[in-house]
Order: structure tokens, then C-alpha cells, then sequence
């Protein structure tokens, strides 16, 4: 039996027909959808690189079947910018050099985009490490990326 799915992603609507239940939000995001920004590291909840926002929530994609966000409203890296102009956030991940390899970076870009409209991300560095402490960055580049999350909240 074939499942019929609706997410918008981005503001783009996208009607997905699924096989079955398996598929999650990462593997239709990539697959389905084309949209690689969002990343597979471990694909078990554990690294967070897959991160995206769905109503405005940060969400493992990895974790969630699609079809349990069917209908939703998601964020990928990919809508953040608009055209040449980056997120404030993504500025601060340059200005801050929140990076090293990148892998990690647009899982901690959306985290951070979160994390800082929940209003929770404060200008301690140790509670900003603590919010984003879903998110693994194997070159351990978390000295920028702390204040990164300070430098777009300035
Ligand atoms: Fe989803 Fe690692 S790929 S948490």
C-alpha cells in the first residue's frame, strides 16, 4: 500500500509517496526531496548532524518517520538564507569560526537557529554549551561555535 505524504520544507509544498512506513525525514529530505544540506552522521540520534527544525522545533530527522511530520512546517539549512544574504547565524559561524571540517556545521547552525528562538540560548557560554550539547563536532571546534551562538545573538 502506497502512503501519501505533505511536508513543507522551506515554504516549497512537496506531496511524497512512501512504500511504507520506514522512511524518515532525513532519508526523504535527501533522497526524496534533494535537499543534502541536511547531513547523515551516525543516523541514530546520537551526533545530531541530521538537526532541522519542524514547526520550529529542533528535531533529529534520523529519528522521525516522515510520516509522522506529515503535514509539517520544516526548516532545512537550505532556508535559511536569503538569496546571497546569509542567517545572522551563518554569519556568526564565519565570523567565529565555528567550523573546521564542516560536516557537523549545518546540524549546528540549525540547533543554534533553535536553540536561540526558543529564547533559551542566554550569553553564558556554559548554558549555550549545554543547549547545544546534542551536537557532536568530531574536530571539536565548540570553542567557535559557543561563540558563534553569542555572536548572533548580539
Ligand atoms: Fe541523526 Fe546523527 S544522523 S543524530
Amino acid at each position: 500500500m502506497t502512503l501519501s505524504i505533505t511536508l513543507v520544507v522551506n515554504g516549497d509544498r512537496h506531496d511524497v509517496s512512501l512504500q511504507d512506513a520506514r522512511p524518515t525525514l532525513l532519508d526523504v529530505l535527501r533522497d526524496r526531496i534533494g535537499l543534502t544540506g541536511t547531513k547523515k552522521g551516525c543516523d541514530r540520534g546520537q551526533c545530531g548532524a541530521c538537526t532541522v527544525l519542524v514547526d520550529g522545533r529542533r528535531v533529529n530527522a534520523c529519528l522521525s518517520l516522515a510520516l509522522t511530520v506529515d503535514g509539517a512546517d520544516i526548516t532545512t539549512i537550505e532556508g535559511l538564507a536569503t538569496g546571497d544574504d546569509l542567517h545572522p547565524v551563518q554569519s556568526a559561524f564565519v565570523a567565529c569560526d565555528g567550523f573546521q571540517c564542516g560536516y557537523c556545521t549545518p546540524g549546528q547552525i540549525m540547533s543554534a537557529v533553535g536553540l536561540i528562538a526558543e529564547g533559551d540560548a542566554g550569553t553564558d557560554p556554559e548554558r549555550i554549551r549545554e543547549g547545544m550539547s546534542g551536537n557532536i563536532c568530531r574536530c571539536a571546534a565548540y570553542p567557535g561555535i559557543t561563540a558563534a551562538v553569542l555572536d548572533a545573538q548580539a
